[in-house]
């Protein structure tokens, strides 16, 4: 078989002939069917995370894939051989951009019916990313939420999952997305190029962040006392990061505190708590999300799809800043 991998100081994958993985007990053998290119896809090629990541270079990349279990390690139970799944590798496992991988069991979900491989391709990372947010803020009844991006890739499938969970959803994005997020599930949309969020939300159980910076430090007003701030660009506590696998130097482990602790303080003095999301595999989660797309299925947006001969080339297009939507990539 063949993947994609990331050779010393390269900033691109290459592709190279690889053993066909076996699976050990407890592991799955999944033939690829499409997979798609992450924000963070691009910045570990760039070696943007390097120090943090577990596993030195040459590596095979990539977190989100679907595709067909070819084979079962010992004591694999729920899943038989022509089975669809998909799953999220994690950021510290990486190895999507395969024609087969080796995953373990409960990292993996059967996927929704009644969706194309290459949509089913952008849901499990996003899909993760919601999910672990409701979990953070213990959020079970209906509560209010903010999704920041809710036209993002993440933010699209986000608004989705806490609509579709009964929850009353808020989202911000550009004027041209509005009405495309309202038919997501949002009950309000706020243009974020001409309006103050904070104005118009309030009281809010949780804010789901994929947009960081001024956006996030600008949130803890919007939240109810006691309310939760989960965001995907905020620094990660050392043991959430440790915990996912991630290796902290120590060195960083006394830097990265400092980094975020600006939006702490504000968090803290605002009488909320900020969640900087690492977010990790999880098969139970994903079963939840195959469980929301029925039966009417989750909604994706891409932008484009490439063979996986030319993966390299679909990095570069989702690394143009041009594309509106996820760049996938289908194989067979
Ligand atoms: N911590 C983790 O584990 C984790 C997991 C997943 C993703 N992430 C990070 O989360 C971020 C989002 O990922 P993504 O895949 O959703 O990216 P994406 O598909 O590029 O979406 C970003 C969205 O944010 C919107 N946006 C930009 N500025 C905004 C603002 N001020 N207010 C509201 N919306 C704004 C963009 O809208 P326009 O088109 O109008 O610019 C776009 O729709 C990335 O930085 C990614 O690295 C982190």
């Amino acid at each position: 078989m063949h993947a994609y991998v990331l050779e010393p100081s390269a900033r691109r994958p290459t592709l190279a002939p690889r053993p066909d993985p076996s699976p050990g007990p407890g592991q799955v053998r999944v033939r690829a069917e499409a997979l798609s290119i992450h924000p963070v896809d691009l910045e570990t090629a760039q070696g943007g995370n390097a120090m943090l990541l577990p596993m030195a270079r040459p590596f095979v990349p990539g977190v989100d894939f679907v595709g067909v279990v070819e084979g079962l390690g010992a004591g694999v139970e729920g899943l038989s051989p022509g089975d669809r799944v998909y799953g999220y590798r994690g950021i510290a496992a990486q190895g999507a951009f395969a024609e087969r991988l080796v995953v373990p069991r409960e990292e993996l979900a059967r996927a929704p019916e009644g969706m194309t491989p290459a949509a089913l391709a952008c849901l499990p990372l996003p899909g993760l990313c919601a999910l672990q947010a409701l979990d953070e803020a213990g959020l079970q009844a209906p509560g209010r939420i903010l999704v920041h991006g809710g036209a993002g890739g993440v933010g699209g499938v986000a608004v989705q999952v806490f609509a579709r969970r009964g929850h009353h959803v808020i989202a911000t994005a550009g004027p041209a997305d509005l009405d495309r997020v309202r038919q997501l599930g949002a009950a309000e949309v706020i243009d974020y190029t001409a309006a103050r969020f904070e104005d118009a939300a309030h009281d809010l159980d949780l804010v789901f962040d994929t947009v960081g910076g001024e956006t996030l430090a600008r949130s803890p007003a919007t939240l109810r006392p006691g309310g939760t701030l989960v965001s995907l660009r905020a620094m990660p506590a050392v043991a959430d990061a440790r915990a996912a696998g991630l290796r902290v130097p120590w060195f960083m482990a006394m830097v990265l505190p400092l980094v975020g602790m600006g939006a702490r303080r504000k968090a803290r003095s605002a009488g909320v708590r900020l969640v900087g999301q690492v977010t990790t595999p999880s098969g139970a989660r994903l079963e939840a999300l195959t469980a929301l797309a029925r039966p009417r299925p989750l909604e994706t947006r891409i932008d484009r799809t490439f063979p996986f001969a030319e993966l390299p080339a679909a990095m570069d297009h989702a690394a143009s800043g041009k594309a509106r939507g996820r760049v996938v990539v289908t194989l067979g």
